[in-house]
């Protein structure tokens, strides 16, 4: 299983280096592309090519000439295994630049991939066979490519050579893809005809293509200039590690994420406002007079100002927004889809918090653009939604800063990315809202009440109990002068959750809801017994988190599932078994057993009210 791996590695990106990304459908020669760039710059070694020469010729694909796609798919073969992001980096360096390619596979299913190699990407080939045209991969990729921030991209018209080098057939390509992307924020569209295979236009201008008066390909990557803004921008600062060998030196380390900084500078806390002044900024090397996008380095201040692990440092004049409600474009890269109202964790540069979907505003067509309405999200599918988090989080439009805006969601128990999200814009409605204090708190409330507030969650399958237990137990609480309430499944969604059905996503968003009134009815002091299937760990560890140790008590009520259909008390699972009944708990929809409950109920053989006072007893001893 993979582990959460970033969306962008951060190297130091010096002013002559190029990144850029290539794509195109599977057979449209981007293998031999890079192949032919490669070879025809003088950078393959010479083993290499010996070994490619005979390879070539074993394989016969290009009779006597090498096949150039075989230099490129055997370094891919050997990243087959048991690699999980599928996005080959090639590094080569010719006299004028170097650079960084991020090859991504062409199949359909690879926007994953697509979007990993085109996150840290200045610009992208776009490759388009010139028999075919502008396919919708060629859409898909250029929406990806737009989405993630390449401003400049270069459409390379391939296989000219089985159009016979024809200039009309060209102009149309051309003509096509330029309306199409129209729509999107590049600032350069730079089309040059070419033959991977043979050569034409990649390292030299051709002879077959006389009415091309641009550049070829490799003088153009060469030339073009995408000095980046990124020593421009402002200057970010995100503290990976406070740094204190000593009661007297304290340091905070980290990247530049961009902009300069220079001893003496002001600088602000972008989340607590706290400010001081530059002392000193250390390299592994010594001391620097200035620092600037891309530098590991360790800043000292003039003051001793509170500054923890995640916290971002910025010039006062420039200083981020902080939010906990943010929308952003999310690109979705899991096989189990996105849970709106779940719990995940994201990262944001060396943040990290738990944060949820609130509203999928709408999932976007790569193929057409087009916006429609979604309910989750699956693997590969794209997305603009509003996101809450736990802890507010330095909020910069991905536009703004690229290296700022960008975060990953994780899946809490798999630990893998399951997601690339680029913020949009912080909601306004999260500024205008604070916290009011309330004079009484839980513990004077429980005090009066002579009680120690709880949760008492019951969970299991649909028939198993649940309800009936619960019912007795608080009606034994209640006899002996406790304060309860109790919240219950069917009841609830008569009410405050009768716009709920029973997906994934309307069940998390179930739980949410009656974590959040648990919670409220625990601050009062009450004993809040709650009875709700909830299959899923994640909304019940959800709930868990939301109260202090020791005040949610999970109760497995565990009967199986055959006693639980035999019983059938509500009918329910007979319906289900006719097809009547979708998503039914234990059929069709999964239920996830407690792996450490408080108290496990095994149902069979007991009577109810023997249950409850198993639950009494538990409670009796803590
Ligand atoms: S939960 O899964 O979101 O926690 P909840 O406890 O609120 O479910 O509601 C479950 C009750 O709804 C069941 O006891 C049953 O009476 C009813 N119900 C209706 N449809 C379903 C279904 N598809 N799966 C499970 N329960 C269902």
């Amino acid at each position: 299983m993979e582990k959460a791996a970033p969306l962008e590695t951060h190297r130091a990106q010096t002013k002559d280096q190029l990144r850029f990304i290539t794509c195109g459908s599977v057979d449209d020669g981007k293998s031999t592309l890079i192949g032919r760039l490669l070879h025809d710059s003088k950078l393959i070694l010479e083993d290499q090519l010996a070994t490619l020469t005979r390879d070539s010729l074993r394989h016969g694909t290009s009779g006597e000439d090498i096949d150039f796609a075989l230099l490129v798919d055997g370094l891919e073969a050997e990243r087959q295994q048991g690699i999980t992001i599928d996005v080959a980096y090639r590094f080569f360096t010719t006299p004028r630049r170097s650079f960084v390619v991020a090859d991504t596979p062409g199949h359909e299913q690879y926007t994953r991939n697509m979007a990993t190699g085109a996150s840290t990407a200045q610009l992208a080939v776009v490759l388009i066979d010139a028999r075919k045209g502008v396919l919708m991969q060629t859409k898909r990729h250029s929406f990806i490519c737009s989405l993630l921030g390449i401003k400049h991209i270069v459409i390379a018209v391939n296989k000219i050579d089985l159009v016979d080098y024809k200039k009309d057939i060209f102009d149309r390509i051309v003509g096509d893809y330029v309306s199409f992307a129209s729509g999107l924020a590049f600032t350069s569209i730079v089309p040059i005809p070419v033959s991977a295979r043979y050569g034409d236009n990649i390292i030299q201008r051709s002879g077959n293509t006389d009415w091309y008066h641009g550049p070829c390909l490799l003088d153009f990557l060469e030339t073009i200039d995408v000095a980046t803004e990124i020593n421009r921008l402002p200057f970010r600062f995100p503290v990976q590690w406070v740094n204190r060998p000593s009661p007297d030196f304290r340091g905070f380390t980290g990247t530049i994420a961009s902009g300069t900084v220079t001893p003496g500078d002001e600088i602000v806390v972008a989340a607590s406002g706290y400010s001081s002044r530059v002392k000193e900024v250390f390299t592994y090397d010594g001391q620097l007079s200035k620092a600037e996008a891309g530098d590991a380095i360790t800043i000292t201040l003039q003051d001793e100002i509170d500054i923890v692990r995640g916290d971002i440092l910025a010039k006062p004049a420039e200083r981020p927004e902080v939010a906990d409600q943010f929308a952003a474009h999310l690109i979705w890269m899991d096989q189990d889809a996105l849970v709106p109202s779940r719990n995940y964790l994201i990262r944001i540069g060396t943040q990290f918090t738990s944060a949820s979907v609130t509203a999928i505003k709408y999932r976007v067509d790569v193929n057409t653009r087009e916006h429609l309405a979604a309910t989750t999200l699956k693997l590969n599918e794209i997305a603009f939604c509003n996101f809450s988090t736990a802890l507010p989080i330095t909020c910069e439009p991905y536009e703004a800063n690229r290296r700022t805006g960008a975060f990953i969601v994780i899946d809490r128990y798999t630990n893998r990315t399951a997601g690339a999200g680029m913020i949009a814009f912080p909601l306004r409605r999260a500024r205008n809202i604070a916290w009011q204090s309330i004079s009484i708190g839980k513990s004077e409330r429980a005090e009066l009440k002579n009680q120690k507030p709880r949760i008492i969650w019951f969970t299991g399958l649909s028939g198993a109990g649940k309800s009936t237990i619960a019912n007795i137990l608080d009606q034994k609480l209640f006899a002996l002068g406790n304060h309860t309430a109790l919240l219950d499944g069917d009841n609830l969604r008569h009410g405050l959750n009768r716009d709920l059905g029973f997906t994934e996503a309307d069940r998390a968003e179930n739980i949410r809801r009656v974590g959040e009134v648990a919670k409220l009815m625990l601050d009062s002091g009450l004993i809040v017994i709650c009875s709700f299937i909830s299959p899923y760990k994640a909304e019940r560890d959800m709930i868990r988190s939301l109260v202090a140790e020791g005040e949610f008590i999970e109760v497995f009520v565990d009967t199986p599932f055959e006693e639980c259909m035999q019983r059938d008390r509500k009918g329910l699972y007979t319906k289900a078994k006719q097809g009547e009944i979708k998503n039914f708990t234990g059929m069709d929809a999964p239920y996830e057993i407690p792996a450490q409950p408080e108290i496990r109920l095994e149902t069979v053989g007991f009577r109810p009210d023997e249950l409850a006072d198993q639950v009494l007893g538990f409670l009796r001893g803590m």
